[in-house]
């Protein structure tokens, strides 16, 4: 962080008015739950985002990236404007809505720093977003709820770049806890209590390097998808809500009422809350094992059901079966590519890593990057 401030003195010539630091994160269990109001485990990482500001004349923002030196401008007056291409649609997206949330931001000089993978699926775009949510909200000497700045983030992506993301992402951004998972509940919008990892074991981030480019529009069909298999689940169970009110055995009951590919999404929902819970209660009881057994089958569900998987993060999902020192392993985050994450003890981590990613670049060609992960606490805004 030091050295960021220093390189943003050398840059603008004095001290950010205001700076904050963002994680990334992981979805642990509790996949595509998140916008049918169900519950979730998640961790943020030790990876962050930081953003710094200082307040400019006018309205025109310029950020600097000290990734690779690169400059974004945009207009906060230019508000109807069409998305800036680059990073700066999630900061200039955040601005506008915490604008809208009653705080005066200033047009602005920044930078951000950054070690949270690119499109990786460990929510690199949450991390802006709420990095520079926390950081512009300081320039403005305004305040906002935590839970109101994920809201923020997530409206971010849903208005300004048309994306029906659910709030898992900026959620667990702020609310994540060091050394932790959170079970966070995305009806009441609210973190239910941390569940902490066995410290022998390690959650490793083996990353497929290969992304659908339907990735999008695929997210917003699943999302259709739940939502029509809840409005036919709530004519039969009167008291029920969204897919999070239904248990499995109502949901097989209405099978002949739906069409089969919206039941089988439905049961991937309907499975991954159960599998939130009774993973929660596995480890409350020290079974490892059986908590990373719910890991393959929540990818499981995801291959057969949600079909939001692909042959490589299958393969990888495979590979976890077989080289040692694996408990279970999943896809993680929406899908269609992207990482999967692999439960490890600490040990054998590294081996385990190098023998994975030999074995899919064997099969695929294919240079996986891994990750072994440390649970960081939430995002904050930093004095110096
Ligand atoms: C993406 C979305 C989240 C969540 C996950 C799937 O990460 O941004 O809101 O829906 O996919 O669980």
């Amino acid at each position: 962080m030091q050295k960021f401030i220093e390189k943003f003195r050398a840059r603008y010539g004095t001290d950010p008015a205001a700076a904050a630091c963002a994680p990334g994160r992981l979805e642990i269990l509790g996949n595509h739950t998140d916008y049918n109001e169900g519950v979730v485990l998640s961790c943020a990482v030790a990876q962050t985002t930081c953003f710094a500001a200082v307040p400019a004349k006018g309205t025109v923002c310029r950020i600097v990236d000290f990734r690779d030196g690169s400059e974004m401008t945009f207009d906060l007056a230019e508000a109807d404007a069409a998305p800036p291409k680059d990073g700066g649609r999630y900061i200039k997206g955040m601005a506008l809505e915490l604008i809208r949330r009653g705080a005066a931001v200033p047009g602005f000089d920044a930078a951000i720093e950054s070690s949270v993978p690119l499109s990786a699926g460990m929510s690199s775009s949450a991390a802006l977003e709420t990095a520079a949510g926390l950081g512009l909200l300081k320039l403005a000497n305004a305040e906002l709820d935590p839970a109101e700045l994920a809201r923020a983030g997530q409206a971010v992506e849903n208005g300004y770049l048309g994306l029906k993301t659910g709030l898992l992402d900026q959620f667990s951004s702020i609310f994540g806890r060091e050394n932790a998972m959170i079970l966070s509940d995305f009806r009441s919008v609210t973190v239910r209590r941390t569940v902490p990892l066995p410290g022998e074991y390690v959650f490793v981030v083996i990353n497929s390097m290969k992304k659908h480019n339907l990735v999008d529009s695929e997210y917003n069909v699943r999302r259709r998808d739940c939502e029509e298999a809840a409005s036919v689940m709530c004519q039969i169970v009167p008291e029920a809500k969204t897919l999070r009110d239904i248990s499995w055995e109502q949901l097989n009951c209405a099978r002949d009422r739906m069409h089969e590919r919206v039941f089988r999404r439905a049961l991937h929902v309907v499975g991954e809350c159960t599998r939130v819970i009774e993973g929660a209660r596995l480890l409350d009881a020290g079974d490892v094992a059986g908590f990373g057994r719910l890991l393959f089958e929540s990818h499981e569900s995801s291959r057969v059901n949600f079909e939001n998987s692909t042959p490589e993060l299958d393969y990888l999902v495979e590979l976890a079966k077989s080289v040692p020192g694996c408990l279970g392993a999943r896809l993680s985050g929406g899908g269609f590519g992207g990482i999967t994450i692999h439960l490890v003890e600490r040990a054998r981590a590294e081996e385990y890593a190098k023998r994975v990613a030999e074995a899919y670049k064997m099969r695929t060609g294919i240079a996986a990057e891994s990750i072994i992960c440390a649970l960081g606490g939430g995002a904050h805004t930093v004095t110096f």
